[in-house]
Protein backbone atom coordinates (compact mmCIF):
# COMPACT_ATOMS: atom_id res chain seq x y z
CA UNK A 1 0.00 0.00 0.00
CA UNK A 2 2.93 2.05 0.73
CA UNK A 3 4.92 1.75 -2.23
CA UNK A 4 1.64 2.08 -4.23
CA UNK A 5 1.25 5.50 -2.73
CA UNK A 6 5.24 6.79 -3.10
CA UNK A 7 4.33 5.40 -7.05
CA UNK A 8 1.40 7.70 -7.70
CA UNK A 9 3.41 10.23 -6.05
CA UNK A 10 6.34 10.00 -8.22
CA UNK A 11 4.08 9.97 -11.49
CA UNK A 12 2.28 12.89 -10.54
CA UNK A 13 5.52 14.58 -10.32
CA UNK A 14 7.09 13.48 -13.31
CA UNK A 15 4.09 14.57 -14.85
CA UNK A 16 4.25 17.85 -13.51
CA UNK A 17 7.76 17.95 -14.33
CA UNK A 18 7.23 17.09 -17.95
CA UNK A 19 4.06 19.36 -18.23
CA UNK A 20 6.26 22.42 -17.58
CA UNK A 21 9.13 21.52 -19.96
CA UNK A 22 6.09 21.01 -22.72
CA UNK A 23 4.96 24.77 -21.74
CA UNK A 24 7.94 25.88 -22.64
CA UNK A 25 8.56 29.77 -24.53
CA UNK A 26 5.65 30.45 -25.48
CA UNK A 27 3.70 29.80 -22.28
CA UNK A 28 6.38 32.18 -20.55
CA UNK A 29 6.49 35.01 -23.16
CA UNK A 30 2.66 35.11 -23.00
CA UNK A 31 2.16 34.99 -19.20
CA UNK A 32 5.12 37.79 -19.39
CA UNK A 33 2.42 39.45 -21.11
CA UNK A 34 -0.22 38.88 -19.16
CA UNK A 35 1.84 40.25 -16.67
CA UNK A 36 1.99 43.79 -18.63
CA UNK A 37 -1.34 43.79 -18.77
CA UNK A 38 -2.37 42.03 -21.77
CA UNK A 39 -4.52 38.93 -22.36
CA UNK A 40 -6.80 37.22 -23.15
CA UNK A 41 -4.58 36.03 -26.52
CA UNK A 42 -6.71 35.67 -29.85
CA UNK A 43 -5.39 33.35 -32.75
CA UNK A 44 -7.83 35.26 -35.29
CA UNK A 45 -6.56 38.64 -34.25
CA UNK A 46 -3.14 37.86 -34.88
CA UNK A 47 -3.49 35.65 -38.14
CA UNK A 48 -5.15 39.15 -39.49
CA UNK A 49 -2.16 41.19 -38.15
CA UNK A 50 0.16 38.59 -39.58
CA UNK A 51 -1.29 39.83 -43.38
CA UNK A 52 -2.10 43.24 -42.88
CA UNK A 53 0.18 45.50 -45.28
CA UNK A 54 1.80 48.57 -44.05
CA UNK A 55 3.77 51.15 -46.03
CA UNK A 56 7.05 51.77 -44.68
CA UNK A 57 7.97 55.29 -44.39
CA UNK A 58 11.16 55.72 -46.39
CA UNK A 59 10.92 52.90 -49.12
CA UNK A 60 6.92 53.23 -49.67
CA UNK A 61 7.07 49.37 -49.83
CA UNK A 62 4.70 47.63 -48.14
CA UNK A 63 5.31 45.33 -45.69
CA UNK A 64 3.61 42.39 -43.93
CA UNK A 65 5.06 39.65 -41.69
CA UNK A 66 4.36 37.32 -44.86
CA UNK A 67 6.29 39.82 -47.26
CA UNK A 68 9.54 37.57 -45.96
CA UNK A 69 7.69 34.37 -44.38
CA UNK A 70 5.50 34.06 -47.18
CA UNK A 71 1.63 32.92 -47.52
CA UNK A 72 1.67 29.67 -45.92
CA UNK A 73 3.56 29.23 -42.94
CA UNK A 74 4.26 25.33 -43.17
CA UNK A 75 6.84 26.22 -46.34
CA UNK A 76 10.00 28.09 -46.67
CA UNK A 77 9.73 32.22 -47.25
CA UNK A 78 11.92 34.20 -48.55
CA UNK A 79 13.85 37.37 -47.16
CA UNK A 80 12.66 40.58 -48.84
CA UNK A 81 16.62 42.23 -49.15
CA UNK A 82 18.67 39.33 -48.82
CA UNK A 83 16.98 36.66 -50.69
CA UNK A 84 17.61 34.23 -47.89
CA UNK A 85 15.31 31.23 -47.69
CA UNK A 86 13.54 31.25 -44.11
CA UNK A 87 12.77 27.70 -42.50
CA UNK A 88 8.83 27.35 -42.49
CA UNK A 89 7.48 29.38 -39.24
CA UNK A 90 4.60 26.38 -38.35
CA UNK A 91 5.84 24.68 -35.31
CA UNK A 92 4.07 21.31 -37.01
CA UNK A 93 6.55 21.10 -39.42
CA UNK A 94 9.12 22.87 -37.76
CA UNK A 95 10.35 21.86 -34.15
CA UNK A 96 12.58 24.15 -33.62
CA UNK A 97 10.53 26.92 -33.83
CA UNK A 98 9.09 28.88 -31.06
CA UNK A 99 10.77 27.22 -28.66
CA UNK A 100 13.85 29.91 -27.74
CA UNK A 101 12.51 33.06 -25.86
CA UNK A 102 15.97 34.97 -26.68
CA UNK A 103 15.65 34.20 -30.56
CA UNK A 104 12.07 35.14 -30.50
CA UNK A 105 12.17 38.42 -28.66
CA UNK A 106 15.00 39.34 -30.64
CA UNK A 107 12.90 38.60 -34.04
CA UNK A 108 10.13 40.62 -32.59
CA UNK A 109 12.02 43.13 -32.20
CA UNK A 110 13.18 43.70 -35.65
CA UNK A 111 10.40 42.22 -37.84
CA UNK A 112 7.97 44.71 -35.71
CA UNK A 113 10.32 47.12 -36.08
CA UNK A 114 10.45 46.63 -39.90
CA UNK A 115 6.88 46.16 -40.51
CA UNK A 116 4.63 48.48 -38.30
CA UNK A 117 7.57 50.83 -37.51
CA UNK A 118 7.97 50.21 -34.17
CA UNK A 119 7.96 47.29 -31.25
CA UNK A 120 5.03 45.35 -31.03
CA UNK A 121 3.02 45.88 -28.14
CA UNK A 122 2.64 43.04 -25.02
CA UNK A 123 -1.05 42.21 -26.38
CA UNK A 124 0.18 42.21 -30.37
CA UNK A 125 3.02 39.46 -29.51
CA UNK A 126 0.42 37.35 -27.73
CA UNK A 127 -1.47 37.33 -30.27
CA UNK A 128 1.11 36.93 -32.88
CA UNK A 129 2.04 33.49 -30.88
CA UNK A 130 -1.68 32.10 -30.45
CA UNK A 131 -1.69 32.07 -34.09
CA UNK A 132 1.64 30.67 -34.61
CA UNK A 133 2.03 28.26 -32.11
CA UNK A 134 -1.28 26.31 -33.54
CA UNK A 135 0.11 26.09 -37.12
C1 LIG B 1 12.26 41.59 -43.65
C2 LIG B 1 11.92 40.17 -43.53
C3 LIG B 1 10.97 39.75 -42.41
C4 LIG B 1 9.71 40.25 -42.13
C5 LIG B 1 8.96 41.33 -42.89
C6 LIG B 1 9.23 39.53 -40.98
N1 LIG B 1 10.15 38.60 -40.56
FE1 LIG B 1 10.00 37.37 -38.93
N2 LIG B 1 11.88 36.64 -39.29
C7 LIG B 1 12.71 37.05 -40.33
C8 LIG B 1 13.99 36.38 -40.21
C9 LIG B 1 15.19 36.56 -41.15
C10 LIG B 1 13.91 35.57 -39.06
C11 LIG B 1 15.03 34.72 -38.44
C12 LIG B 1 15.48 33.60 -39.30
C13 LIG B 1 14.66 32.38 -39.11
O1 LIG B 1 13.91 32.32 -38.13
O2 LIG B 1 14.75 31.45 -39.92
C14 LIG B 1 12.57 35.75 -38.51
C15 LIG B 1 12.09 35.09 -37.38
C16 LIG B 1 10.86 35.35 -36.78
C17 LIG B 1 10.41 34.74 -35.54
C18 LIG B 1 11.17 33.71 -34.70
C19 LIG B 1 10.49 32.37 -34.79
C20 LIG B 1 11.17 31.27 -34.02
O3 LIG B 1 11.96 30.52 -34.61
O4 LIG B 1 10.93 31.11 -32.84
C21 LIG B 1 9.17 35.27 -35.27
C22 LIG B 1 8.28 34.96 -34.07
C23 LIG B 1 8.86 36.20 -36.34
N3 LIG B 1 9.89 36.20 -37.23
C24 LIG B 1 7.69 36.92 -36.40
C25 LIG B 1 7.43 37.89 -37.37
C26 LIG B 1 6.27 38.78 -37.34
C27 LIG B 1 5.22 38.80 -36.23
C28 LIG B 1 6.35 39.57 -38.46
C29 LIG B 1 5.40 40.70 -38.85
C30 LIG B 1 5.19 41.75 -37.86
C31 LIG B 1 7.56 39.18 -39.18
N4 LIG B 1 8.19 38.16 -38.49
C32 LIG B 1 8.00 39.77 -40.36
C33 LIG B 1 12.39 37.93 -41.33
C34 LIG B 1 11.24 38.70 -41.42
Amino acid sequence: MKSQFGKVVAVALFMAVAGQVQAGAVDTLQQEYKAAGAGPFNAAKGQQMWTEKHKDAESGKEFSCQTCHGDDLKKSGKHEKTGKIIDPLAPSVNKERLTDIKFINKWFLRNCKQVLGRECTPQEKGDFLEYLKGL
